[in-house]
């Protein structure tokens, strides 16, 4: 018999599907996003509502009667990995890799096997031949004989292999290859990547094995995105900064068994990506060369106090439009905070171009980083560098006024153990400890600031 198909169109960005195109969106809003596909129309296998017959599946239960002993979870000996899943990788979640090609993924994820010994591991590959593998492992070094390598794009027979095999984890590498037989579209089409992964799903959930998926985004998030995905597994891992440095941010972007804004340094090494478990030391790459232009910024990113580079190149506009860029912040709050600058202090900025960078390709959205980013600017503007021992931590608002910051206390701490002299806080806020008795600078406004740092040090 032949089977029936029928086309419906899938948002590439959301998944949302539609029986007829449309230009927009309707879930998402996002413009020319729906693709089409063809699956089986689904016609007899749908159960009719008479059939449904309650108790069958899954009976009423009060919240006392729950479970709720901690989920087990599974160390992936590697702290950073660890701590970005709240604690080890539960059992039976489903775990999705996602980031640019060639940022780090399989290499991240073969190195899970490696480091951990006695750990049996599934690797499904349908990305590399299990020969490629290999090579990879050879250059990552470490322990594999506990992992088991598969290479195969049928997303039937890796699921009974998982299930033959009983793995402590299995890895997908990766769900844009996959596909499965019962979707007439192509592999890595949105109604494929979404079917297969509810099937991996299904395993995870049932035999308890839990399930890393890795998963390509390009540049603008295009075609079967991982987005698609995002609602469906556990816990969303992604990777950040540019392929083409050494380092990689690997971030928690959802987690339904730990906290979500945690995120991990890694360098990538000729032996595969080392943990940076000290981040400051890379993003402060300048610190004591006596530049101007640099401001140091403390930080908080989830959990982890650190230190950041600020740098900014301000000059005399060469075409009639003076440019605003920023590379890891936001360029509207760099707007308003040269707004700022302007009308509150009187610094003629409008007639300038100003860049602003942040160190280690780091995208910020810490309100805490905006003292850095003006008095980079600031130090860029008088090309007058800002001694090395002094960092900063602070918002900015409209009025010019310095507001204080969340978790001050453990800035301060993260800036005296990088052996920070002093730092510009709000002269608003509070302060319980500073422990390491670093000196704290407060201020009120920009004004002050200008005062503060630029009169005296000029002394
Ligand atoms: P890879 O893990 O293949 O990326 P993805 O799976 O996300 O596409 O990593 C690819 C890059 O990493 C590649 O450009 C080579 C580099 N690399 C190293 O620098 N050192 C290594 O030890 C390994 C394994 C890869
Ligand atoms: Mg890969």
């Amino acid at each position: 018999m032949v089977q029936k198909t029928k086309s419906v169109w899938f948002c590439s960005s959301c998944g949302n599907e539609s029986p007829k195109w449309m230009g927009r969106c309707p879930a998402c809003g996002e413009w020319n996003t729906m693709v089409e596909e063809k699956v089986a129309a689904k016609g007899a296998s749908v159960r009719k509502s008479d059939e449904f017959s309650p108790g069958t599946s899954s009976r009423l239960l009060s919240l006392a009667e729950i479970d709720s002993t901690e989920e087990s979870r599974i160390t992936l000996n590697s702290a950073e990995m660890d701590r970005l899943l709240g604690g080890g990788i539960v059992e039976g979640s489903l775990v999705l890799i996602a980031g640019e090609p060639g940022i780090g993924k399989s290499t991240l994820s073969l190195q899970i096997p490696l480091h951990c010994q006695g750990l049996k591991t599934l690797y499904a590959t349908g990305e590399e031949s299990a020969k490629q593998v290999k090579l990879r492992a050879a250059r990552l070094g470490g322990d594999g004989s506990g992992c088991l390598i598969y290479s195969e794009t049928l997303v039937e027979n890796i699921i009974a292999e998982a299930k033959r095999t009983e793995p402590d984890l299995m890895i997908v590498d990766s769900i844009q290859t996959v596909y499965t037989q019962t979707m007439e579209s192509s592999p890595g089409s949105v109604s494929q990547i979404k079917e297969c992964t509810s099937m991996l799903l299904r395993l995870a959930k049932d035999s308890g094995i839990p399930v890393i998926l890795i998963g390509h985004i390009t540049k603008e998030g295009s075609i079967a995105g991982p987005k698609v995905l995002e609602h469906i597994v556990d816990v969303v891992l992604q990777f950040e900064g540019d392929n083409t440095g050494a380092y990689r941010l690997l971030r928690s972007i959802k987690n339904r068994f730990g906290s979500t804004a945690e995120m991990a340094v890694f360098e990538m090494t000729g032996k595969g990506l080392r943990e940076v478990s000290n981040p400051s030391e890379m993003l402060i790459p300048m610190h004591g060369q006596g530049l101007s232009g640099i401001a140091v910024s403390a930080m908080l990113d989830g959990s982890r106090s650190f230190l950041i580079e600020v740098q900014a190149l301000v000059s005399s506009a060469a075409y009639g439009t003076p440019q605003r860029s920023a590379t890891g912040f936001d360029v509207r709050r760099l707007n308003m905070l040269l707004a700022v600058l302007e009308k509150r202090a009187g610094f003629r900025l409008g007639v300038k171009d100003v860049f602003l960078n942040m160190a280690g390709g780091l995208r910020v959205s810490d309100p805490a980083c905006d003292l850095a980013v003006i008095c980079a600017v600031l130090s860029s503007n008088f090309d007058f560098a800002i001694p090395s021992d002094v960092c900063f931590a602070g918002e900015v608002g409209l009025s010019g006024e310095i507001r204080p910051v969340s978790q001050i206390e453990r800035r301060i701490a993260e800036a005296a153990r990088l052996g920070f002299k002093s730092i510009y806080v709000s002269a608003f806020g509070v302060i319980n400890s500073n422990p390491a008795g670093i000196g704290i600078i407060r201020v009120a406004d920009v004004p002050s600031l200008c005062r503060k740092l630029f009169r005296e040090e000029k002394r």
